[in-house]
């Protein structure tokens, strides 16, 4: 019995930065994201009774990926020992392919633990509801909490592991296209980003009381189905992000000359009168929003920057039938 589930990156327009509980990965403030229909993990889990393995895009992962694997797996055991399930003594051999670039800012950790969440969930014989199996997914990677969702999603905040999940918002219609001027591996990962920012970052509680605002207006603006205030939010909360960030000490820098050359090139198609809006995770890349007919034009704007995919919005994490 092998249980599969496929899952999509999703990229944040509000962005998930700081844990106010690092255990249960409760974060400071909400976020909201579109699931992207391209870059797809596509996760297989075996219960076994030999110990548990890990194997991402043809090899043995390393030991970080594999320990962050078994404290995962670890979850899913409890909960099949809550539920009196006899596989919850099981191990499991978990086979991983990632569609995109591994660790470069283009979220692959949201669709690794989502795809996760829902092949591991099957295999152990639980029967989750898609906010409980948000909720799971966020104990790997909090933004694998938005990954569950279809289309657009807001992750609550929450005070609690009850209370912290994602659920699917309507928002206007938009595509994405990602320049990828570096997939090599980012330098510092997000989650101890997140940890120096906490620590030595003199504007982080500015920055939590503008994420708390910043959602309710971008949850305000999709209601109004207002494209441009979308966009406006998405990329004044991005450099908000990006300034909280480089005032840790020392100084933490993801954005790369490239890539502000990008959010020039953005600017300049609005002034063309090409309605286009840039943001960016932890890493140099940079995700442009535009309306779905514009994609094409930003596209050519933008392919001399690096690598250029266009997105629509994709699916949440599912099964794949293996009957
Ligand atoms: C910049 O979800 O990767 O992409 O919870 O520590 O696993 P952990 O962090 P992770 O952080 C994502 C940060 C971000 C913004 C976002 O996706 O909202």
């Amino acid at each position: 019995m092998v249980s599969i589930a496929r899952a999509h990156p999703n990229i944040a327009l509000v962005k998930y930065w700081g844990k106010a509980d690092d255990e249960l990965i409760i974060p400071v403030a909400g976020s909201m994201s579109m699931t992207l229909d391209k870059f797809a993990t596509t996760t297989t889990v075996e219960l076994t009774a030999s110990a548990d393995s890990f194997e991402l895009n043809g090899s043995r992962a390393d030991a970080k990926a594999t320990g962050r694997t078994t404290v995962f797996l670890d979850l899913v055991r409890r909960l099949a020992a809550d539920a009196g399930l006899e596989t919850a003594t099981a191990s499991a051999k978990v086979t991983s392919v990632n569609e995109g670039p591994t660790a470069a800012g283009m979220a692959s950790s949201a669709s690794g633990f989502a795809a996760l969440a829902v092949a591991a969930a099957d295999a152990y014989g639980l029967k989750l509801s898609t906010k409980d199996l948000s909720r799971l997914a966020r104990r790997g990677s909090g933004s694998a909490s938005r990954s569950l969702i279809d289309r657009f999603a807001v992750w609550h905040a929450g005070t609690s592991d009850e209370t912290s999940f994602a659920e699917a918002l309507a928002a206007p219609e938009m595509a994405m296209v990602s320049v990828t001027v570096n997939a090599k591996a980012k330098k510092v990962s997000s989650r101890d980003g997140m940890v120096a920012t906490r620590e030595t970052s003199p504007y982080y509680q500015a920055w939590i009381d503008v994420t708390h605002k910043t959602l309710d207006e971008m949850i305000a603006a999709c209601a109004a189905d207002d494209f441009t205030r979308v966009g406006e939010i998405t990329e004044t909360h991005a450099h908000r992000m990006h300034a909280v960030i480089q005032a840790t000490e020392p100084p933490i820098r993801y954005l790369a000359p490239v890539s502000w050359q990008v959010f020039d090139e953005v600017a300049a198609m609005r002034e063309d009168g090409l309605e286009a809006y840039a943001t960016a995770d932890a890493g140099p890349n940079v995700v442009i929003i535009c309306r779905p007919d514009d994609a094409a034009a930003v596209a050519a704007r933008v392919a001399a920057y690096g690598a250029v995919e266009t997105f629509a919005p994709g699916p949440g994490a599912h099964l794949v039938d293996t009957a």
